[in-house]
């Protein structure tokens, strides 16, 4: 069976909601672990409920990014997952990781990409004054919220929309869409061909 770890910094209701797809059969894989990089991150709390190690690696306890992020290496590589899940992870990773995981590393990004990179996308979105809005699960490459992509939805933005209504009607969508391209990659249907990623039929 496939395993995967999760990379979250807060709150991981995305973690939450793969997790919950996990144990109803719809991913057939194995959260071996969360690993977060804020010692107050919820989704800590929520692993321990499901019964998955979670590992602190504090970023702020590090001198600087390139020991940070060799611990954070360590820690993955512990785990040997084959596939590593960004849901909320609020850092850059820097080239070692992005490289040691190429091909097996997903983000999700609430915008439809590659519009609104990087903070506050929702807000993005309201400040620019689109109708549709939505979310991108994607892998990841060197560039920030740029990988192929694997899964889009949307959503339609609506008048008295402000950030938080946006954000969690984008949110519902990320649930699903994660969990969606988490089974689909552990059922061997996700082909990178170049900036495409095709979806292969059902065997
Ligand atoms: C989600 O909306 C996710 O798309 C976003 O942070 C939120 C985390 O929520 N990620 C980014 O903005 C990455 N640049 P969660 O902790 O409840 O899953």
């Amino acid at each position: 069976q496939g395993r995967f770890v999760v990379l979250a910094s807060g709150r991981g209701s995305n973690f939450q909601a793969i997790i919950d797809r996990v144990h109803d059969g719809y991913i057939n894989a194995e959260c071996s672990g969360l690993i977060t990089d804020n010692p107050d991150a919820y989704a800590i709390k929520r692993a321990h409920n499901a019964g998955i190690p979670a590992e602190v690696v504090p970023y702020r306890n590090f001198p600087d990014k390139i020991q940070y992020e060799n611990a954070l290496m360590e820690v993955l590589a512990r785990y040997n997952p084959d596939l590593v899940v960004l849901a909320g992870y609020m850092r850059l990773l820097g080239e070692r990781i992005v490289d040691a995981y190429t091909g097996k590393m997903m983000n999700i990004h609430p915008s439809l990409l590659p519009a609104f990179q990087g903070l506050h996308a929702q807000r993005q979105a309201l400040t620019y004054g689109t109708k549709v809005a939505g979310c991108t699960v994607h892998f990841v490459t060197h560039d920030m919220d740029a990988g192929p992509v694997i899964i889009q939805r949307t959503v339609p933005v609506l008048d008295d929309d402000d950030e938080e209504t946006l954000a969690d009607r984008i949110l519902v969508e990320e649930h699903q869409a994660y969990a969606e391209a988490i089974k689909l990659f552990f059922e061997k249907r996700l082909r990178i061909e170049g900036r495409r990623v095709r979806i292969l039929p059902d065997s």
